[in-house]
């Protein structure tokens, strides 16, 4: 793998450092996104900076001058790693100050951009699909913020590993939300059910591809409602939608086994010729 590109406030580097007195360090004070690129392409990179931009809103953040500046930023950034498959990470803290709960008014917000070279899942698991534990959703109220604030993700993430799963799928009140770091659909009669957009799951930008552009192209309806956690055995099939999981397969959930069906296949077939398509 080749060495990650930086680019902290300002400057590209191959070594990038953070003061302690960051707030994103000691409070988890900022906000990030995750967009990919292929052959130096970044795909749906307007709509995640849409989303980041909204997340500095909703916690008042000041947002940083290089967002005027991102495609030229994400471009060179590619450039400079020179990569077929790469993934870029940008965070936005709100700034650096001594360490109080309250941050002062004004304080200018971090900005930091790493390019790196990406590993895609392998073809194995794309098409046979993974298993997940089902962990109890003990994140907080505002999930639809894209913030560093990630521990529950990181002790479900664990806990799978530790019991050989992949990954976990949250529920909450006895409702099926989303996954670590993806949404969650279901398949049944042919028809595709998820989580309706709130403040419990990520507005996550695969999931809003699905939704308004491979389903309806596929003639699939997409039911947007709370699927309950007993709904499980009643399903024909689910899968993940992420960034970085691309569109994922589901084949066990805790004792529960799926097959893979045939309408999962061709949503992830038509999101790999959409992608192709955008960075041909
Ligand atoms: C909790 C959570 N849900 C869903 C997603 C998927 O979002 P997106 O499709 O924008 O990558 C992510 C991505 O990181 C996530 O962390």
């Amino acid at each position: 793998m080749k060495p990650p590109v930086y680019f902290i406030d300002g400057e590209f580097t191959t070594c990038a450092k953070i003061p302690v007195d960051d707030r994103g360090f000691y409070f988890a004070d900022s906000v990030y996104e995750v967009i990919r690129a292929k052959n130096k392409k970044p795909y749906f990179l307007k709509e995640h900076i849409k989303r980041l931009k909204r997340g500095l809103r909703e916690l008042k953040i000041i947002e940083p001058s290089y967002l005027k500046d991102i495609e030229n930023i994400v471009n060179e950034a590619l450039e400079r790693l020179n990569v077929y498959e790469s993934s870029i990470y940008i965070q936005i803290t709100r700034g650096k100050e001594q360490r109080h709960h309250l941050p002062k008014e004004g304080i200018a917000p971090t900005f930091l951009l790493i390019a790196s070279e990406f590993k895609p899942l392998s073809h194995n698991l794309l098409k046979n699909g993974v298993p997940l534990i089902f962990y109890e959703d003990i994140r907080w109220g505002r999930c639809d913020i894209k913030t560093t604030m990630l521990l529950p993700n990181v002790m479900a993430k664990l806990e799978a590993r530790e019991r050989g799963y992949f990954d976990a799928v949250f529920y909450k009140n006895g409702i099926i939300t989303e996954s670590t770091s993806s949404s969650f659909f279901a398949v049944k009669d042919k028809k595709l059910i998820t989580h309706p957009k709130d403040t419990n799951i990520l507005p996550s930008i695969t999931r809003e591809v699905v939704i308004e552009k491979i389903a309806p192209n596929l003639g699939m309806e997409v039911i947007e409602r709370p699927l309950k956690v007993e709904e499980i055995s009643e399903i024909d099939g689910a899968f993940l939608a992420g960034t970085t999981y691309d569109i994922l397969p589901i084949n066990k959930i805790e004792n529960i086994d799926f097959r893979v069906p045939d309408t999962i296949l061709q949503i992830q077939k038509s999101y790999f010729v959409l992608v192709d398509e955008i960075t041909k």
